[in-house]
């Protein structure tokens, strides 16, 4: 239910979608591509309908999975030192989910007198229009022009940044390690094209740290992540009408430390065959063969300071929590 706004407030609100249907296509083309291979591959943002989104929630709240934690403990310390640094009176954010995290932005962007508009993309119309609307009465003043959206397909629909008015793109959680090393430069560039003149990129990323940590934050005792991973079969049964049984794959969560990334896969407990109809595609797993779900990069300073590079910009500054599992880069453009 959208709540009844002041004309005031709803005149400040515009959200626009530029869903139209294709994202089935997507899901239809990733499977062809990915699960016709010898090493079979499916990329991470099939995990997040309804029930994906409200696992991940539950994911963010197990004690073995910090990043969520620790970036939240940066925006709460540190927010008003990173408003003061870029002057921001915009803040364009990818993924923008429930915006919890973004409220510490808008607060210390309010608190200094810059805010001015938020710009959020996300792929759940319900979340966008419902953050805009919470937040347009929270912060008196504010206008939030919402794209429901794939941010890897509609960055053009931003838009454009206004000289003289400063914007923070933030793209939080460390997604940005889902991003295989290639793709990941390319994606940056894309960003680095948003910023304009005077603007900041606002990045968070996992750090390097110990295996144990980092196998535990993918594997919690709880078997939250488990479900999550399987929660990908789930999808490709109801979209695509396949007949995975996801209870005879296991959740497999291991670092590669050549490639400082976790992997997550899903490892077939016996043979099996699987009929994904609506592709007419009949698919074998092997007892023991893996299906990767997800890659997850962790960072060093040196790491993300060459992908930044890569991509035209530089590392102007970068904030850990008090434990220093967990980073915000802030980047730029050379001037
Ligand atoms: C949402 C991509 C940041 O990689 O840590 C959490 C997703 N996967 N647990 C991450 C995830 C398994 C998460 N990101």
């Amino acid at each position: 239910m959208e709540p009844v706004l002041a004309p005031s407030a709803r005149s400040r609100v515009i959200v626009e979608s530029h869903l139209g249907g294709g994202e089935h296509r997507t899901l239809a083309d990733d499977v062809l591509d990915g699960l016709t291979r010898p090493f079979k591959e499916l990329p991470p943002k099939h995990f997040y309908d309804a029930r994906g989104a409200d696992l991940f929630d539950q994911i963010c709240e197990q004690p073995e999975y910090y990043p969520t934690r620790s970036e939240r403990s940066i925006l709460a310390t540190r927010s008003a030192e990173i408003v003061a640094m870029t002057g921001a009176a915009e803040l364009v954010e990818l993924g923008s989910g429930t915006a919890a995290k973004t409220r510490l932005l808008l607060a210390a962007m309010h608190e200094a007198g810059t805010l001015d508009r938020y710009v959020p993309i996300d792929v759940t119309e319900g979340m966008v229009r419902a953050s805009a609307h919470a937040l347009v009465e929270e912060f008196d003043g504010l206008r939030v022009h919402g794209i429901v959206g794939d941010f890897e397909r509609h960055l053009d629909r931003v838009p454009p940044p206004v000289a003289g008015r400063p914007r923070i793109v933030a793209f939080l959680g460390g997604t940005l390690g889902n991003f295989t090393p290639g793709s990941r430069r390319r994606f940056l560039r894309s960003l680095s094209a948003l910023l304009g003149e005077d603007g900041y990129l606002l990045l968070g990323t996992d750090l390097v740290k110990d295996v144990a940590t980092l196998e535990a934050a993918y594997d919690d005792a709880a078997g939250v992540t488990a479900e999550f991973n399987r929660n990908v079969l789930h999808v490709l049964n109801r979209e695509l009408d396949a007949d995975f049984v996801p209870t005879s794959f296991d959740h497999v969560a291991f670092f590669d430390r050549d490639r400082e990334w976790i992997e997550m896969r899903l490892r077939a407990q016996r043979p099996q065959r699987v009929h994904v109809r609506k592709l007419d595609l009949q698919l074998t797993f092997a007892a023991g063969e893996e299906l990767r779900t997800e890659i997850s990069a962790k960072f060093t300073r040196e790491r993300i300071e060459g992908d930044l590079a890569a991509a035209g910009m530089v590392l102007e500054d970068r904030l850990l929590d008090a434990d220093g599992l967990f980073a915000l880069n802030l980047a730029r453009k050379p001037n």
